[in-house]
């Protein structure tokens, strides 16, 4: 081997190590919790529905599944993550529409408009930020909702873009209980 193969294999060595430590970076950012029953294999993932066994999930804490290739998170709200989302007037949301596919396009983002039950306790999102893709943390960022790190964009317990680029809510896919402790996505 040449002294200038060498080089260019060492300088190969070094281009590759530092594009694998931005990756690392990247997927640092984008870690989400896998519960391993939750991860469908890929002849399941073209399904599309799945039901999701909620009954283990405690207040104030968060499942997130994988439907359709992405991450979907399940929250299950705390009285004050409630009062919260619900004490926010429309007015200072930057995306004033529900982005909840289960009702009306045109309805607005209130906090009743966003949740699966009447109670508000259970806020079905997906957990893809708006703005480029990555995956929000769950308990972070100034509203005390979710914290996407990509860039800095932070959502309110409801899930709402209050600050940051994202230009959208965290939109709620398809999804109902389907009896007391199974959510249907789908
Ligand atoms: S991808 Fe979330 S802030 Fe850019």
């Amino acid at each position: 081997m040449s002294h200038a193969d060498e080089t260019s294999g060492s300088r190969r060595d070094f281009l590759y190590y530092a594009t694998a430590g931005a990756g690392a970076v990247a997927a640092g950012a984008a870690v989400w919790p896998l519960v391993n029953q939750m991860n469908p294999s890929a002849d399941t993932r073209a399904l599309a529905s799945i039901f999701v066994d909620v009954s283990g999930v405690e207040v104030g804490t968060q499942l997130t599944v994988k439907w359709r290739g992405k991450p979907v998170f399940i929250r299950r709200r705390t009285p004050e993550e409630i009062d919260a989302g619900r004490a926010v007037a429309l007015t200072d949301l930057v995306d004033t529409k529900s982005e909840n596919a289960n009702i009306a396009a045109e309805a607005d983002a209130s906090d009743t408009n966003r949740t699966l039950d009447e109670a508000g306790e259970w806020l079905v999102m997906m957990g893809v930020c708006t703005h480029l893709g990555c995956v929000p943390l769950g308990n972070a960022g100034d509203f005390g909702g979710w914290f996407c790190p990509c860039h800095g964009s932070h959502y309110d317990t409801a899930g709402r873009i209050r600050k940051g680029p994202a230009p959208r809510n965290l939109p709620v896919p398809v999804a109902k209980f389907e009896d007391d402790t199974t959510i249907k996505l789908g």
